[in-house]
Parts: C-alpha cells; sequence; structure tokens
C-alpha cells in the first residue's frame, strides 16, 4: 500500500508550556493555535508485509535531496509505532518506508514535530486500518510526544483542552480556515537546529517563579482573547497574543536551566515590527521555543510587513502562511 499524508505546522497564540503529566502528555493549560497553510510536512509513506521493515528519509529545508533519518530520529517514530499499535488496538504488525519532506526549517521554533507527528498519527492510522475522528486521531497524536501535534489535526483555527485524563485532553476547531484573513509571516533569521528541544524544556517550566502567575492569569488573557477572536477585533486579538508570547519566554528565560532563545536578530526584527505599529501598521509577534519570529497580520498589511522584511540584512527567509486545513491523506 503506498499513500501519501500532509500536515500542517500551527502557531500558538497562547502556549502550551510545562506538563501536568510527562507521560500522557497533559498540559497545565489550554492552549490556541492557528495551522500554517505554507509550512507543511508531507510523509509518502510504503507499507509492506515485512514487519522488519522500519525506515525512515527525511527532505530537509532547501536540500534537494532525502537521508536517512539519525537513530534517534527513528527510534522516535519506533516507538510511536509501538503507542499506535497499542491504541489502536491491534494485534497484527506491517512495514513502513517513509519520506518525509519539510518546507520549513525543523527544529527551528516553527512545530516541525507538530507537523510531522500529527502526519505520522493519520498515517498510522490508515496503514492499521482503523477509523478514527478528529478528537480521537487528536489524543492520538498528542501521545507521540509532540504535544502541539494533537492542534493540527483539526482544522483552521484550534484549541486544545487541556482535559483531566487522557481522553479528555485533545484539540478541537472553533472555526474554519476561512473565519479570519489572517496571516502568519514566518521570518526565518536563522535555519540552524535550536539546542533544547521543548519535549527537553517542559519539565523545567515550573521551576521558574514566575510560573504559578502565569497559570493564574492565563484563564483571563484566553478567556479576552476568545472575545476578541469572535469579535475580529484584531488589536485587542494581537496586542494579546504579544503579550503572551513575552509572557511564555519570560517563563522559559527563568526556569532552571534558562531557556534563552532570542538572538540579536530576533530582538531587531521584533522592535522593527513594534516601529511599524507606532507607525500605524498592526502587525503583532509571537515567538515559539525558538530563534525565529512569527508576525501576525491581516491580509490587507501583508504588503507593508513584506516591504520591511525585503533586503533585511538579518532575514534568511521568509514563508507566508493563512490558515490551513489539518493533518489529511492526499
Ligand atoms: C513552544 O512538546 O509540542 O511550541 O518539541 O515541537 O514537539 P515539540 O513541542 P511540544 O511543545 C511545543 C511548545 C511550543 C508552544 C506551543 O506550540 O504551544
Amino acid at each position: 500500500m503506498e499513500f501519501s499524508v500532509k500536515s500542517p505546522a500551527n502557531i500558538a497564540f497562547v502556549k502550551y508550556w510545562g506538563q501536568r503529566d510527562t507521560a500522557l502528555v497533559l498540559p497545565f493549560n489550554d492552549s490556541f493555535s492557528m495551522n500554517l497553510s505554507n509550512c507543511f510536512t508531507e510523509i509518502h509513506c510504503t507499507i509492506t508485509d515485512n514487519p522488519g521493515d522500519q525506515h525512515l528519509e527525511i527532505k530537509e529545508y532547501e536540500a534537494s535531496g532525502y537521508h536517512p533519518a539519525s537513530e534517534r530520529e527513528l527510534a522516535v517514530v519506533k516507538r510511536f509505532y509501538d503507542t499506535a499499535k497499542t491504541f489502536l488496538g491491534c494485534s497484527s504488525d506491517f512495514g513502513f518506508r517513509l519520506r518525509s519532506s519539510n518546507t520549513f526549517p525543523k527544529k527551528a521554533g516553527i512545530a516541525s514535530s507538530a507537523s510531522f507527528f500529527s502526519a505520522l498519527t493519520v498515517a498510522f492510522t490508515k496503514a492499521f486500518d482503523v477509523q478514527l475522528d478528529s478528537k480521537q486521531l487528536s489524543v492520538l497524536a498528542r501521545l507521540s510526544g509532540s504535544g502541539s501535534a494533537c492542534r493540527s489535526i483539526p482544522d483552521g483555527f484550534v484549541w486544545w483542552h487541556k482535559g483531566d485524563t487522557s481522553d479528555s485532553s485533545y484539540a478541537v476547531s472553533v472555526a474554519p480556515p476561512d473565519y479570519w484573513d489572517l496571516h502568519d509571516i514566518v521570518v526565518i533569521v536563522n535555519t540552524g537546529e535550536k539546542k533544547t528541544n521543548s519535549q527537553d524544556g517542559h519539565p523545567g517550566a515550573v521551576t521558574s517563579p514566575y510560573y504559578a502567575s502565569r497559570q493564574q492569569t492565563l484563564p483571563v488573557l484566553m478567556e479576552e482573547m476568545k472575545t476578541a477572536f469572535e469579535a475580529r477585533d484584531f488589536t485587542k486579538f494581537g496586542t494579546l497574543v504579544e503579550q503572551e508570547a513575552i509572557n511564555f519566554h519570560s517563563i522559559m528565560m527563568t526556569q532552571i536551566p534558562p531557556l534563552f532563545y532570542w538572538s540579536d536578530k530576533t530582538v531587531r526584527i521584533f522592535k522593527q515590527i513594534q516601529a511599524l505599529r507606532q507607525g500605524g501598521v498592526e502587525a503583532y509577534v509571537t515567538i515559539d521555543a525558538g530563534e525565529n519570529l512569527h508576525v501576525i497580520v491581516e491580509g490587507k498589511t501583508l504588503v507593508a510587513v513584506e516591504r520591511l522584511l525585503q533586503n533585511n540584512p538579518d532575514v534568511h527567509s521568509v514563508i507566508y502562511n493563512s490558515p490551513a486545513v489539518g493533518a489529511r491523506i492526499i
């Protein structure tokens, strides 16, 4: 059997940081995101009768060919195969040959594990020949270890309910892609891989002296953001998104050991966007666990930001995204 799966990365407007249950990948708080149209993973899957076939090849951003995945990367995929088999209640095995390609740099703060593991969730579910609804797919994607993968399953704008149990911690679509003409301009200042993965960073979150206050204030912020989203009030929405990103990074910077992802380039571009805003152009910044930036704008503002980023010595490349559907077989 041969088929391909495509799944988007997603940008969180409210971030998931810190885990209440590491084994079950249960977060401390809800999070809210948008799927990205031009940052995605495609996996071509060949399913065989030989369970000994367990292969993964990867094509990196801007590379022309595929290379075999590292042992560590393959081990994570094999582990997820076992997780999926148990979750789906299947007893027979299959072999897989996977070729995965990304339209964006991996491990650089653009949610490459989210797009990869959500795609793999759909692929393994099909290969095991089980039908799951979006909720169950989302639970399985979360169990991959990349919690944010659960948000790449439903379409458009997605809310991850933290839940109390594995079964109640899943993501749902709160609006389709065409609900709002929002864009995420991904500004790549460094294509290199970050030193600390999110999964290694989560355990430290609670060591930040500010984590408790983040957890106390997040429900209020999320309520306000939801209201702004429902009213399509971009000024309010963008202000909250940027505020939340700074709050999230202040946790990472003060956890033990600290995680400091911003570089001089990150800060320069952040300030340029703020200056642009002072000049009347509404654009807001959010940053994931990485050096690269996400500039959130409405369609009418794209050109002004494009102009700022063109010939900018700090910018390696730019990826323009609109809201997108979730993981699916193509
Ligand atoms: C910073 O554990 O889902 O992106 O290591 O990429 O799998 P991966 O990340 P995950 O944590 C992601 C946290 C975040 C914020 C967010 O997307 O909510």
